[in-house]
């Protein structure tokens, strides 16, 4: 019997909906970006995100049983993200994974939203198994993790201050290349010369295993503010800085690692076409296979929360419907 889980998420600034199956098929995935809300402002705004995840949410819900033609009570269970995020569309998101689950009489699964991100890749691809090396990059996170089993983390590494996505969108904010950032700066980063602005790698080829993206940021304020660069080599540059730092700091893990069947990578900045191309190339060098989710499954959204929920679900792990949602929430 294939189960069906209903995922709900809206920690930042998208709010998703989906129904996936634990045989990894995708019924329906539904998401709505709220970038024209936030965009006046260069970053999300977190009053307006939980706002509009109020609004769209339910009908989000709504019509992907429509699209999937399932009814709530085909459903197995309803998975919703309860952190880490922005605490008002957490409680959004949480609140009414309660109240469906209290009214369809279902079990309810509080998803880490890093857990979503980190099981994803498994959804796009049936034969990776664990352990794997997981490279996390998205906006609030940049984590080494070695992925063992569902709700089994092993972190070796992470930021020391921003998160590798962060240092993107503080970059286009800086060159003026718009909201969202990341794929922004891509964007110029693909017409500009990644050697012609000389940018730091910090904590790059050091002994100690973690990220640090903040100086990189002050660096790209100076090329900018030195007036001399054009802005789609210093895209390019900053793109090429953070690739090197990504893979150095993974490189690292790989050589002390063993027994992995994969190098994965997951989150937001997994989107971002060089560092897939880098990382694949790392991967080849230790004669691991290279698995990336597809970019929208990259990219927040909540068939990657719904398929969390299956594996949990599966691994019979729900939870009590006093569940809190949590701003803060480790692996
Ligand atoms: O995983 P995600 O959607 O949300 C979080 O959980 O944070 O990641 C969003 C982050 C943003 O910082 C965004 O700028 C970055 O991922 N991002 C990219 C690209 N697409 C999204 N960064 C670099 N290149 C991209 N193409
Ligand atoms: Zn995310």
């Amino acid at each position: 019997m294939t189960t069906i889980i209903l995922g709900l998420e809206s920690s930042c600034d998208e709010t998703a909906a989906a129904l996936v199956t634990d045989d990894r098929r995708i019924l329906a995935h539904k998401l709505a970006g709220q970038e024209a809300a936030h965009r006046p402002y260069g970053g999300v705004v977190p009053e307006i995100a939980a706002r509009a995840h109020v609004e769209i949410l339910m009908p989000l819900v709504e019509t992907a049983l429509v699209e999937a033609g399932v009814e709530l009570a085909d459903v197995d269970a309803i998975a919703a993200t309860a952190g880490p995020g922005l605490i008002g569309g957490v409680m959004v998101g949480l609140v009414t994974g309660k109240a469906l689950a209290l009214a369809a009489g279902k079990p309810l699964v509080a998803v880490n939203h890093l857990e979503g991100h980190a099981l994803s890749p498994r959804l796009a691809d049936p034969d990776l198994e664990f352990p794997y090396m997981l490279l996390l990059v998205s906006g609030g996170h940049c984590q080494l993790l070695r992925v063992e089993g569902v709700g089994r983390y092993r972190r070796l590494a992470t930021t020391i201050d921003d998160a590798a996505g962060e240092a993107f969108d503080k970059t286009a904010k800086l060159l003026g290349l718009g909201f969202p950032g990341g794929p922004a700066v891509e964007r110029a980063a693909a017409a500009g010369d990644p050697h012609a602005v000389p940018l730091p790698r910090p904590l790059v080829g050091t002994a100690e295993p973690h990220f640090s993206f903040a100086g990189l940021k002050s660096a790209v304020l100076r090329a900018r503010d030195a007036g001399i660069h054009r802005a789609d080599d210093i895209a390019a540059s900053f793109q090429q800085a953070v690739v090197d730092c990504l893979i150095d700091r993974t490189r690292r893990q790989l050589a002390d690692a063993d027994e992995l069947t994969a190098l994965v990578v997951a989150g937001g900045v997994a989107a971002n076409t060089v560092v897939r191309g880098n990382l694949e190339a790392l991967a080849a060098e230790y004669g691991l296979p290279f698995v990336a989710p597809p970019q929208w499954l990259c990219t927040d959204n909540a068939a990657m929360i719904a398929w969390a929920g299956a594996e949990r679900f599966g691994a019979g792990l729900t939870d009590d419907l006093g569940v809190a949602a949590r701003a803060r929430w480790p692996l």
